[in-house]
């Protein structure tokens, strides 16, 4: 089969389209043949294995699978003598944030891993884009106590962490500002946000508004410039560590002094964030924002557009040969 390969931690020139042989699945695992895949931030950190952290998940010295990729939506094409409950032809999806060897034509995934079926009239590409981008950004509401009427800024609406943000936080009748470049703006308002600011045109960070929640979902801000903008009381997450880590000493800090704080959320049970968006997805209160696809020989364009910041949602490597 054919597939997305490299063999230690690098940059995207590492990775060759190989042909390796098909896998045979363990007793637990299901092999599915995958139609779509993301190619996400996640992506890039098992990658490059930076932080370094990642190889504490990833493998160490070098990463556990040679296959790039964390996500898949697929067709189950055989399965291992002891898994119960799914059978040959099912269509399933699942995602591992610490690689599952995706981005090639067949993989072997345990069951005892997140997984789901896939809904009927639900398309490989849609539910693939419910998995690594929306799990961050149910994890990093999940900690915080919002109610109906809140008001939270997301810095980044365009982002695949961003896009996912707003449409959860409208879930929950709260209200959204939302920070874009202008060329984005009337994207982001279809989103549902109820307020777009145009980066270029305001500094949301000198505005007079105070909110309950600030969610850098880009990483571009920090908590010293949005500290001026919540309200007493008020939260900031980054889905960056910021300069010198500062996001993870200021969430051991800050709680301990009172007042606004700042939160730094380990994203855990990806089993129940993807039980969560399907839900919302089939009850239409969830639509992925998907920018382009790639073929699986485009694997290091996709890379290299993801690695750029320039993505639109999400980007999927498209194996169903349509
Ligand atoms: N903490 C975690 O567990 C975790 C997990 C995954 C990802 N991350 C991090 O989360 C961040 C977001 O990931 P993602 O996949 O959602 O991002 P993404 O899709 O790569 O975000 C790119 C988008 O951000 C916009 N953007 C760039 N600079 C901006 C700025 N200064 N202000 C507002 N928007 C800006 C870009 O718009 P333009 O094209 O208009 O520039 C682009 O649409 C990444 O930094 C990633 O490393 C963290």
């Amino acid at each position: 089969m054919k597939a997305s390969v490299r063999y230690s931690y690098g940059p995207i020139e590492s990775i060759q389209i190989e042909e390796i042989p098909i896998p045979e699945p363990k007793p637990d695992e299901l092999r599915v043949r995958v139609m779509a895949t993301t190619v996400n931030r996640t992506d890039i950190g098992v990658l490059t294995g930076m932080p370094l952290l990642m190889r504490a998940f990833a493998g160490f010295p070098k990463p556990t699978l040679p296959v790039t990729g964390t996500d898949f939506a697929g067709i189950v094409d055989k399965v291992g003598e002891s898994v119960s409950g799914f059978q040959v032809g099912d269509r399933v999806w699942g995602f591992s944030d610490d690689g599952s060897g995706t981005h090639a034509e067949f993989v072997c995934y345990s069951i005892k891993r997140p997984l789901l079926p896939i809904p009927d009239g639900i398309d490989f590409a849609t539910i693939v884009s419910c998995a690594e981008a929306a799990h961050y950004a149910y994890n990093f509401l999940n900690k915080v106590k919002l109610e109906t009427g809140d008001h939270v800024l997301v810095n980044g609406g365009t982002g695949a962490i961003g896009s996912a943000t707003i449409q959860l936080l409208k879930s929950r009748g709260i209200r959204v500002t939302a920070v874009c470049h202008e060329i984005h703006v009337e994207k982001v308002k279809a989103l549902g946000a109820d307020r777009v600011i145009a980066l270029e045109k305001e500094d949301f960070t000198k505005e007079k508004i105070e909110y309950d929640f600030v969610l850098d979902a880009v990483g571009k801000s920090r908590f010293s410039l949005c500290k001026p903008i919540l309200k007493e009381g008020g939260i900031y997450i980054s889905s960056e560590l910021g300069p010198n880590w500062e996001n993870l000493t200021l969430a051991l800090l800050t709680p301990i002094f009172g007042g606004k704080k700042v939160i730094f959320p380990l994203p855990i049970d990806i089993l129940d964030s993807m039980k969560v968006i399907q839900d919302l997805l089939l009850q239409g209160k969830f639509k992925p924002l998907i920018d382009r696809s790639f073929s699986l020989d485009q694997v290091r364009e996709a890379f290299s557009y993801v690695a750029s910041g320039k993505k639109v949602g999400n980007v999927i490597l498209d194996l169903s040969g349509n």
